[in-house]
């Protein structure tokens, strides 16, 4: 719980929970996972989960869910058209941002391909404070461009700047200057920045953002996916929200924003997404794609069920008992590795802790993907599995050469509610060991490269035997120990 202070003076985060269904998990030998690392192309994505101990890749899809959202999931109408299962989603998202119109869809992706078909025109320029890698790739394969604003806080790995997430709005009044409204397809503002650490925006910046576009006539959208550890930093880290329910914060977002969009499979603890406006216009715009790509516009391709527990979900994300698990665990886990020298991104973001790659492993150059080495090392070391966040994950130049990532950064998420301290501890722990043997690690290159999103399907392999030696000096240190 958030801010519960022990006797003995320790900062540990107090779970407000507790596991009643669990899940056996398994922890291979690390001859197995070399094995593992080699079979799934040194890409952490393409690992089965019964050769992984501790899923740490994303909180997409994998947070626990409550009692309540498993009991709502019972009463789901399962009709084609016009089940009352949409009807009870509509109310609790009208509910908790005040939004006129919902429109269903199946996860986070489709709600940026309905975005981009509908607003991105080939040469138009998408502003954000940072990208997301599916939002891009949807925007680029319409023939736009995104440029990012974020503030020069942003992009650097260590500091203390409250909210890292936030538009530089010098920069934002420049490129609207420069482009001119109509090139502009839209601006779009992520909530709890994923690829920079999961670093939140300020309630200051949203207001000028929406000032600004407001003001120039440019549509304004709002990525909520992780609108709850988002929420979490606003309350505790800007003095003018210490009282302020989290529903008020909530409403007065979406009172900003022209269009609101959410992976549910992040916001509200279950599986699916959605898009909110109450401009009409704007509606009516995107409406009739949901039925072409997603499904009819009463389930967009959710399976009931999970628009049942999705109700439940959006109104926990409200408790501040529930949505403070996570940041305090990976501030918890962040403040550990920092005790042991290891570089990660600060201050501690929500949705996962983030290693600093580039630090690290500075004797991998970038061109042979150090995040990535990091994170194949690291499932090595630990049967762990993260996921690469830098160079890989980017999209290559239009003309094929490497685009090299701002920061190289290994994530290793905690979805919400699911691993207990101990479990964090072994993490902290593994993790020391590699950086002490971080000398070992090497390179990697690429076998098999697709075109688009390659970090989920790309095959690698190692530069050099660098997996052998770590496991030599794995049994060296650990003896026989798993
Ligand atoms: C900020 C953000 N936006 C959009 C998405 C895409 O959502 P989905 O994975 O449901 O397609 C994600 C997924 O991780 C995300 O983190």
């Amino acid at each position: 719980m958030y801010g519960v202070k022990f006797f003995s003076g320790d900062d540990i985060p107090l779970e407000m929970h507790k596991v009643r269904m669990v899940q056996r998990l398994y922890l291979q030998p690390i001859e197995a996972r070399v094995h593992n690392m080699q079979a799934a192309g040194y890409n952490t994505f393409l690992l089965k989960n019964r050769d992984v101990f501790l899923d740490m890749l994303s909180d997409s899809g994998v947070n626990a869910m409550s009692e309540n959202q498993y009991a709502a999931m019972l009463q789901a109408d399962d009709s084609y058209a016009g089940s009352e299962t949409f009807y009870r989603l509509e109310k609790a998202l009208q509910e908790v941002f005040q939004s006129k119109y919902f429109l269903p869809a199946h996860q986070g992706r489709a709600c940026e391909h309905i975005l981009a078909q509908t607003f991105v025109t080939p040469g138009s320029v998408a502003l954000m404070n940072y990208h997301f890698t599916t939002a891009k790739a949807l925007i680029t394969v319409s023939g736009g461009v995104v440029e990012e604003l974020i503030n020069d806080d942003g992009l650097k790995v260590k500091g203390n700047a409250p909210f890292k997430g936030d538009i530089d709005i010098g920069k934002l009044n420049e490129a609207v200057r420069r482009l001119g409204r109509e090139k502009i397809s839209f601006l779009r503002l992520e909530a709890g920045t994923n690829l920079v650490g999961g670093q939140p925006i300020s309630m200051k910046n949203i207001r000028e953002v929406s000032q600004i576009c407001r003001k120039e006539g440019i549509i304004s959208v709002f990525d909520a996916s992780l609108l709850a550890d988002n929420l979490f930093f606003i309350k505790t880290r800007d003095p003018e929200f210490a009282n302020t329910d989290l529903k008020d914060i909530t409403r007065e977002i979406a009172s900003l924003m022209d269009i609101i969009y959410f992976s549910a499979r992040k916001l509200g603890a279950a599986r699916g997404g959605g898009i909110l406006t109450s401009d009409t216009n704007l509606y009516l715009k995107m409406r009739d794609l949901v039925p072409l790509y997603e499904g009819f516009l009463t389930y967009g391709g959710m399976s009931v069920r999970e628009m049942e527990a999705l109700a439940v979900g959006l109104y926990e994300t409200l408790d501040m008992d529930i949505i403070s698990q996570t940041p305090i665990f990976v501030e918890s886990l962040c403040n550990d590795l920092i005790a042991k020298g290891i570089p990660v991104v600060t201050p501690p973001g929500g949705l996962g802790c983030h290693i600093d790659a580039m630090e690290f492993c500075a004797h991998v150059p970038q061109t042979e993907y150090p995040a990535g080495a990091l994170t194949a090392a690291f499932y090595i070391a630990a049967g762990v599995r993260g996921m690469e966040r830098g160079t890989l994950s980017e999209q290559r130049n239009p003309d094929g050469s490497e685009h090299l990532a701002a920061v190289e950064l290994l994530r290793l998420a905690l979805p919400k509610r699911v691993f207990t301290l101990s479990q964090i501890k072994y993490v902290s722990d593994r993790m020391e060991w590699l950086y002490r043997n971080r000398a070992l690690i090497g390179g990697l290159e690429f076998e098999e490269e697709p075109k688009v999103l390659r970090f989920f399907c790309g095959r690698l392999r190692p530069r050099g035997n660098w997996p052998d030696a770590l496991i030599k000096q794995f049994r060296k240190d650990f003896g026989d120990s798993l």
